[in-house]
């Protein structure tokens, strides 16, 4: 997709389907009144009519418009003027995108978000150029079309950018998830982002099995030993600010593919279960972006990758694994993985000098049943820099809740025979006691981890977005690094 800032008049662009966003309660724009006036009044009778109020996401196609070059006019409701956050104008062009998308239409314009501020005008174009990417990578005739051309009317040339930026990244994360585990597994998962790094300034640094062995990554390394694809542990860097400048670590769980081990998943638990690699997916696309934007920041991604799998080789229940950390800890379900991968991966942070973490991973049902599909769980060892995680969502109109992180939740993962153990005492609380479980190997660093196990992945789609990967939190990540950068 090629996206374009332009201007002129509306009635004369040559496209396949112009989309128009309307403000709910405010008459038509002054720059609209010429294809007003083109169409013979028809927008004005329209709104007048009642039949269309500029409701958020409100759609109304008028096909082959008379006075209009456009094949399609698409007007849009942006709902009240006072209303409009992030999170409303991306759904609002997205669902109209995702509408665009049902046909082949290679020039789609947009009159939408000219006269916004410049943080939702990117989240306008992000949501354009997401809603009309689908889920279906390998379908031989895809259900969605993506335009060849994006045309934004009315803003500056290089307005663009930043939305483009943003969007490369959220569909960058979402196709490494959605691609099925057959395709992206540790190594390929490494060739996806090596083919990015170089455009986007990153630094990358893979370390092979026989590298991780060295390290002692004992933990990461148990998981991995039941599959035959070997592991991976990347780390990317985007040396934005003074070499003397402070550390972001963003830390990934790539869990490639999630049998569940031993302790294996049924059918129903099982089948979604390459979107298990999400929470690294997340970290490396918001690196591309943090890196694209030249945010000036340092900041460090790191991400676990491991196949999850049965066969003769593969950890047992009662094993013990030694952590790079030097912590011993009982298996006690190999199911519990995702946390005995983040080990190793949050103390190589540490190690490499983070000043604060935010770690991202689909880490279990127990974050779904406590705040539902679409909301992530925080915790952490740290309320400001949980606060700070959290209003950077706010911001981007990300949905994300504190979870408690009360002392007592630790009690769970003692073990009898080893440091700890992978699991608590029970299911209750069981996000809560797998974070207390990751605090382990963060050396009271400042910490968030996101349990991003309902919102990375949908069952169903949404207007805005089809179903599949989300790409969700790729904006929060990207956010904030760029206060990072500002203190
Ligand atoms: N990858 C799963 C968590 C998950 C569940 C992600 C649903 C996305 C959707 C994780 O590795 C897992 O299996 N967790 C277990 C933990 C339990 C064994 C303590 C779970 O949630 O059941
Ligand atoms: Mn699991
Ligand atoms: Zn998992």
């Amino acid at each position: 997709m090629r996206v374009l800032a332009i201007s002129g008049p509306l009635a004369d662009l040559e496209v396949d389907a112009l989309v128009l966003g309307v403000w709910q309660d405010e008459p038509l724009a002054a720059e609209v009144t010429q294809l007003d006036t083109a169409t013979g009044g028809a927008l004005t009778r329209l709104l007048e009519s009642g039949e269309f109020v500029g409701k958020p996401s409100e759609l109304l196609t008028l096909p082959v418009p008379a006075g209009l070059q456009a094949g399609l006019l698409v007007v849009v409701g942006l709902g009240p003027r006072t209303a409009c956050d992030r999170r409303v104008v991306a759904q609002v062009t997205g669902s109209a995108a995702r509408h665009l998308a049902e046909k082949t239409r290679p020039r789609v314009a947009y009159a939408v978000g000219n006269d916004l501020s410049p943080d939702l005008l990117a989240d306008a174009i992000c949501g354009a150029l997401t809603g009309c990417v689908g889920q279906d990578v390998l379908r031989s005739k895809p259900r969605l079309h993506s335009p060849d051309e994006v045309l934004w009317w009315g803003v500056a040339e290089g307005a663009v950018q930043p939305g483009v930026i943003l969007a490369d990244s959220v569909n960058f994360t979402r196709r490494l998830v959605n691609l099925p585990a057959g395709e992206i597994y540790p190594e390929s998962f490494v060739e996806q982002v090596k083919a990015i790094a170089p455009d986007a300034g990153l630094e990358v640094e893979v370390w092979d099995q026989q590298r991780l062995a060295e390290e002692r990554c004992g933990s990461l390394l148990g998981v991995a030993q039941g599959s035959d694809r070997p592991a991976r542990l990347m780390i990317l860097h985007h040396r934005g600010g003074a070499a003397d400048a402070p550390t972001l670590a963003l830390v990934g769980k790539g869990v490639t593919f999630d049998s569940g081990g031993l302790s294996l998943k049924s059918s129903e638990g099982m089948k979604a279960m390459k979107c298990d690699m999400a929470g690294a997916a997340t970290v490396v696309g918001a690196m591309q972006a943090i890196g694209r934007s030249g945010v000036a920041a340092n900041v460090m991604g790191l991400v676990g990758l491991v196949e999850n799998m049965v066969s003769g080789r593969s950890y047992k229940l009662g094993d013990v694994l030694t952590a790079r950390n030097g912590k011993t800890i009982e298996v006690l379900n190999t199911d519990a993985e995702g946390r005995l991968v983040l080990a190793d991966v949050l103390d190589v942070a540490v190690e490499r000098g983070a000043d604060k973490i935010i770690d991202l991973a689909t880490l279990t049902g127990a974050c779904v049943v406590a705040l539902g599909m679409d909301v992530g769980g925080l915790m952490s060892n740290q309320p400001e820099w949980c606060d700070q995680v959290a209003s950077a969502a706010a911001r981007c109109g990300e949905r994300a809740w504190p979870l408690p992180m009360f002392p007592e939740f630790a009690e769970q993962v003692k073990s009898q025979v080893a440091d700890i153990k992978n699991i608590g005492d029970g299911r209750w609380g069981g996000a809560i006691t797998a974070a207390k479980f990751l605090e382990e190997f963060v050396a009271e660093r400042p910490w968030v981890h996101m349990d991003i196990a309902g919102p990375a992945f949908r069952e169903k789609a949404k207007p805005w977005m089809d179903g599949g990967a989300s790409g969700a939190f790729v904006r929060t990540l990207l956010e904030v690094a760029v206060n990072w950068g500002v203190r």
